[in-house]
């Protein structure tokens, strides 16, 4: 028999994703790109008046792919319980899953508020560990699936004024770790891509300053911040069966900023 194409190592055709996050950012073109390689997509992100998450299905459907919204809020522990029955009223099992969803409360250590802390750990941590532990149970039973975090370089290095995010993305990494040691055996990989400063628009506007932008784009070797396309691209590496012996890991997509 021939050996596979290389270009079927990276497909995810016929496949359904379930994309927390999707509505902007990372998680939009994390989606968009699942569907680039072939995969039918359901994107999360909370009800809002202007929710983006509708045109990010449009565009996938556009592709030629099949894609649907739900609408949770992460941070509530019956909102992740509902998203998971309707996701798998959608489609059992859902053999892969991306934790794009993701908060940030910015300030020093010494005026970091409990509400902060809580809320981030509610969104950061707690939900894909919920929404994993949801989903796994289908997987497990039908062969097997793949879990991706996003965590964060913050989740390697310390960085000021991120103790609640640097905390939570740290825990997501070993959780990472934990659920591929327990879930491997029973054919789920579990891995984690920790970025660093990524251009989104938000983040396109937090990093507007010069000064500040080349101040820390001078700790990175390849002196550049991530596009949101560089971590599609490690998501869809992972997903794939390109990437059927990592397990467990954290892939940074920054440059070299965590290897010094
Ligand atoms: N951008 C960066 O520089 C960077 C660097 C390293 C790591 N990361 C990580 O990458 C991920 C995406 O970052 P991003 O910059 O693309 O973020 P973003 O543009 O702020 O988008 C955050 C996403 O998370 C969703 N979300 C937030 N709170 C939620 C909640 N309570 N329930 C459901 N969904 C919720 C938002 O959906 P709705 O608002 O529509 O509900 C949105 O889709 C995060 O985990 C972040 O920590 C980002």
């Amino acid at each position: 028999m021939p050996p596979p194409s290389a270009s079927s190592d990276f497909s995810l055709t016929g496949q359904w994703a379930l994309v927390t996050g999707a509505s902007q950012g990372i998680g939009s073109e994390v989606a968009r790109h699942l569907a680039r390689h072939g995969a039918d997509v359901i994107l999360t992100g909370r009800q809002k008046n202007d929710s983006t998450l509708d045109k990010v299905a449009g565009e996938i459907r556009s592709l030629g792919r099949r894609a649907e919204c739900i609408y949770a809020d992460l941070a509530r522990v019956d909102d992740i319980q509902n998203l998971a029955r309707q996701a798998l009223a959608i489609q059992t099992p859902i053999p892969l899953l991306v934790h794009v969803a993701g908060v940030v409360y910015p300030g020093a250590a010494l005026e970091q508020t409990l509400d902060e802390w809580e809320a981030t750990m509610a969104v950061n941590l707690r939900a894909p560990f919920l929404l994993s532990q949801a989903l796994a149970p289908a997987m497990i039973e039908n062969g097997g699936g793949r879990i991706i975090m996003i965590g964060s370089a913050a989740g390697i290095v310390g960085f000021p004024a991120r103790a609640a995010y640097a905390a939570s993305k740290g825990g997501l990494i070993m959780l990472t770790r934990q659920l591929a040691v327990e879930w491997g055996p029973l054919g789920i990989r579990v891995n984690c891509v920790a970025p660093t400063v990524t251009m989104t628009p938000m983040a396109e506007q937090a990093w507007a300053d010069p000064a500040r932008r080349a101040a820390m784009q001078n700790k990175i070797p390849t002196r550049r911040f991530a596009q949101p396309r560089d971590v599609a691209n490690a998501v869809v590496y992972l997903a794939s069966p390109g990437g059927d012996m990592i397990n467990g890991m954290t892939l940074p997509v920054d440059g070299g900023y965590t290897i010094q």
